[in-house]
C-alpha cells in the first residue's frame, strides 16, 4: 500500500505516516512522494530514525544529489560533514557550537531571511530534505511559503508586469541585508550573481510561482533601488501568515520540500545551544 500524505495546516503542507525511510523503499513509494510533492510542496515525516547513509540513500532514490561545495564560509579542512550534505547546524567540526561572533555563525544567520536553496547557483535546488538530528529547547523552526498561491493571489497587471523579468541572485545580497559586508576576493569571485526568472512554471504540474529569496538583488533593465523595493514588495506579499506553514522541530524529523514553488526561513533559538540539522538536497532545472 503507498505512501499517502495527509494534509496538515494551509494547503501545500502534509504528513505522511507508514513509511520506514531508514529502509529502501519500494517503486510504488518513491512514486507515492513524488506525487506527493507535486500535489503539496513540504511533506513532514516524523520518527525517521535516520544516520547518514540512509539520509543518502533516501535522498537518491529520489534524484541526483546536489554537492555543496563552496556555498559556505567553512573552509574544506572545516566540513563537518561531507560535501553530499549542506551542513545547517551551528557546530564546527569538532562538534563545539559556534561562537556568537563566529564568522561562519553570522555568515549562516542569512537563512533566517526568507530564501530558496541554491537559487544563487546556475542549477538551483529542487527538493531539499532536512533531517533533524539535535534542537534547542526552544525557537529553530522552520517556516515555509507558498509561492504559488502567492503567485495566483497577484492582480492580472502585477502579473504581466513579472511574467518575463529575470533576477540576479547571489549570497552576497542576502548577507549585505543584515549588515554582513566582511568578503574577502576570493569570496566575491566564488559567489557571483546568477540570473533566474522571477516566474517560474512547474515541469511537472505546470503550474506558475513566484522565484524569490533574499538572495535576489537585482532585476536585469531594472535601478537596482527601485528593483529591490519591487522584490522586497513581492516578498511580503508572498509571505503573509496565510501562505505560510511553521514547522516545529523534534529529533528525528525529516521534512522535504520543493524549492521551485516554496521559500523557507529558520526562526532564532538560544545562542549556546546546540542545532544538529543535515540537508540533502536534489538538483533542479535552470530556469535562465
Ligand atoms: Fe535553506
Amino acid at each position: 500500500m503507498p505512501v499517502k500524505p495527509r494534509q496538515i495546516g494551509p494547503c501545500f503542507a502534509a504528513e505522511v505516516e507508514g513509511v520506514d525511510l531508514t529502509r529502501p523503499l519500494s517503486p510504488e513509494d518513491v512514486a507515492a512522494i513524488h506525487a506527493g510533492m507535486d500535489e503539496y510542496a513540504v511533506l513532514v515525516f516524523h520518527d525517521q530514525p535516520l544516520d547518514d547513509e540512509q539520509q543518502l540513500a533516501f535522498s537518491r532514490s529520489l534524484g541526483e544529489l546536489e554537492h555543496a561545495v563552496g556555498t559556505s564560509l567553512r573552509a574544506p579542512e572545516e566540513y563537518r560533514l561531507p560535501t553530499t550534505f549542506a551542513d545547517v547546524s551551528n557546530l564546527d567540526k569538532n562538534q563545539q557550537v559556534f561562537a556568537r561572533d563566529d564568522r561562519r555563525r553570522l555568515f549562516a544567520i542569512g537563512n533566517r531571511l526568507w530564501h530558496s536553496d541554491s537559487s544563487f547557483k546556475v542549477v538551483p535546488a529542487k527538493y531539499s530534505l532536512l533531517h533533524a538530528r539535535r534542537v534547542p529547547s526552544k525557537g529553530g523552526n522552520t517556516e515555509f511559503a507558498d509561492m504559488r498561491a502567492a503567485y495566483d493571489a497577484l492582480d492580472d497587471e502585477t502579473r504581466k508586469e513579472i511574467e518575463d523579468l529575470i533576477c540576479e541572485h547571489s549570497q552576497i545580497f542576502s548577507r549585505q541585508q543584515l549588515g554582513f559586508f566582511d568578503f574577502t576576493d576570493e569570496e566575491r569571485e566564488r559567489f557571483k550573481p546568477v540570473r533566474q526568472r522571477l516566474v517560474r512554471t512547474h515541469p511537472s504540474t505546470g503550474c506558475r510561482s513566484l522565484y524569490l529569496a533574499s538572495h535576489a538583488g537585482a532585476i536585469v533593465g531594472w535601478p537596482v533601488p527601485e528593483a529591490r523595493a519591487f522584490l522586497r514588495d513581492l516578498t511580503e506579499h508572498a509571505t503573509q501568515r496565510q501562505f505560510v506553514y511553521a514547522h516545529k522541530w523534534t529529533v528525528g524529523d525529516l521534512v522535504m520540500w520543493d524549492n521551485r514553488r516554496t521559500m523557507h526561513r529558520a526562526r532564532p533559538f538560544p545562542v549556546h545551544e546546540p542545532r544538529d540539522m543535515r540537508r540533502t538536497t536534489l538538483v533542479g532545472e535552470k530556469t535562465v
